[in-house]
């Protein structure tokens, strides 16, 4: 867990490159359910690009049928649950299926960073690879675009959007820190450094 632009989907993306564990992000499966065109994707389109929540109902049966097809494998939840009913919801899901959580890693930035990592990502047409436009080097960035690649903006990574995902963020999933640290599930990593310091910091933190 962490804030919008804390680095959760990056540094999942390397540990997924790492360690042979599914990645099941209910950000990336909402965004894949709009591009599609399915009901869902119309349904939840809006309420996204505003920076809202989707209802806990729609990302529970999201992440039933994710776990249901990896059947035995590892996993890896990237910003699920967010807000506490999901974490309940999530514990009793867990428990019916005998995996309960190995730990909760929270990725700490100020939020001063933050605005300025969402309004500099970008991702590439080609590979899908999330870059950033005052972070990446620019080797990264020409890669993408010499073989013929663009540079995307996600739709809500405007300031409007950006504002109010930080909001609620620290309105309805900051809570859940408390709900962690209490079940002693909680481990804290400060991602205020570039990528692979903090990647470094969060493998030393899983092996202890
Ligand atoms: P989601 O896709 O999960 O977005 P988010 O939480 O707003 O998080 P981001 O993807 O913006 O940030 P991130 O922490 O993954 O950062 P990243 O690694 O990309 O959710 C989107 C929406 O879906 C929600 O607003 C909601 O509507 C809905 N939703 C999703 N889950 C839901 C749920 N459970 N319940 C209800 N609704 C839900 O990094 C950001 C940028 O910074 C990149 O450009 C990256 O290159 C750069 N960067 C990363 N780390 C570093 C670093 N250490 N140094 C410099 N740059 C860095």
């Amino acid at each position: 867990m962490g804030a919008p632009g804390s680095g959760k989907g990056t540094q999942a993306e390397k540990l997924m490159n790492e360690y042979d564990c599914h990645q099941i992000s209910t950000g990336v499966l909402l965004r894949q359910s709009i591009e599609s065109g399915s009901d869902l994707g119309n349904k939840v389109q809006k309420i996204m690009s505003e920076g809202l929540l989707v209802s806990d109902d729609i990302v529970l049966d999201l992440i039933k049928n994710q776990l249901s097809e990896i059947g035995d494998d590892g996993f890896l939840l990237d910003g699920y649950p967010r807000n506490i009913s999901q974490a309940k919801s999530l514990k009793d899901l867990l428990e019916t299926i005998n995996k309960p959580l190995d730990y909760t890693i929270l990725i700490n930035v100020p939020s001063e960073i933050l605005i300025k990592r969402l309004s500099g990502r970008r991702t590439c047409s080609l590979t899908g690879k999330t870059l950033n436009i005052y972070f990446s080097s620019q080797s990264e960035l020409d890669e993408c675009l010499s073989n013929g690649g663009e540079l995307l903006q996600r739709e809500d990574d405007n300031e409007d959007s950006i504002i109010k995902r930080i909001e609620v963020y620290e309105e309805q999933t900051e809570p859940m820190i408390d709900f962690y640290r209490s079940a002693e599930l909680l481990l804290t990593v400060d991602g205020q450094g570039p990528v692979d310091e903090v990647y470094l910091g969060l493998k030393k933190l899983m092996e202890l």
